[in-house]
């Protein structure tokens, strides 16, 4: 089993995307029941809200549902309950170990950093850029190399 948390700063645009696209990703790969998956922001301004027009857009055309998500603020119990915390940019990290208590054996990095050959390790946020599709193509890619990661750190004995 693997717990996964992906945080940005809103949690309306990168990591409800990275949430969703995750979840499809492991559930075509028949892995639903062994990896858990949640997200969160470091700011409370939309705590309670659904993703934004411009994630939920995008991941509609792709077929990914964003159905029933809902916007909240990372809590300290977050560190006991999760197995790795995946952050959009290098703000959010630093805002997360402000927020919680880094526990021994939980993975806290940047999305990007998982990358091999990432061209930069901050997911930009469309929040301001307004450019969706580039965040989807870099969350595509940092969720495939996490997925991989996963499977070799917990699931080798699957
Ligand atoms: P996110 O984008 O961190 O990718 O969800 C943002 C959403 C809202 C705000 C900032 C970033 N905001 O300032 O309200």
């Amino acid at each position: 089993m693997a717990r996964v948390l992906f945080v940005c700063l809103g949690n309306i645009c990168r990591s409800p995307m990275a949430e969703a696209i995750f979840r499809d990703m492991v559930n075509k790969e028949g892995l639903g029941h062994k990896i858990n998956i949640e997200s969160a922001g470091t700011g409370s301004w939309h705590v309670g809200s659904p993703p934004h027009k411009g994630t939920a857009t995008l991941l509609s055309e792709k077929g990914i549902s964003t159905e029933g998500m809902k916007a909240r603020q990372i809590v300290p119990e977050d560190a006991d309950k999760f197995d790795y915390i995946i952050a959009m940019d290098s703000q959010n990290l630093i805002d997360i170990k402000k927020a919680i208590q880094a526990k021994e054996g939980v993975v806290m990095t940047r999305l990007l950093d998982l990358v091999e050959d990432a061209p930069f390790f901050d997911v930009p946020d469309p929040y301001f850029t307004g450019d969706f599709d580039e965040v989807y193509e870099l969350v595509v890619k940092g969720c495939q190399a996490l997925l991989e990661r996963i499977k070799n750190e917990r699931l080798a004995d699957a």
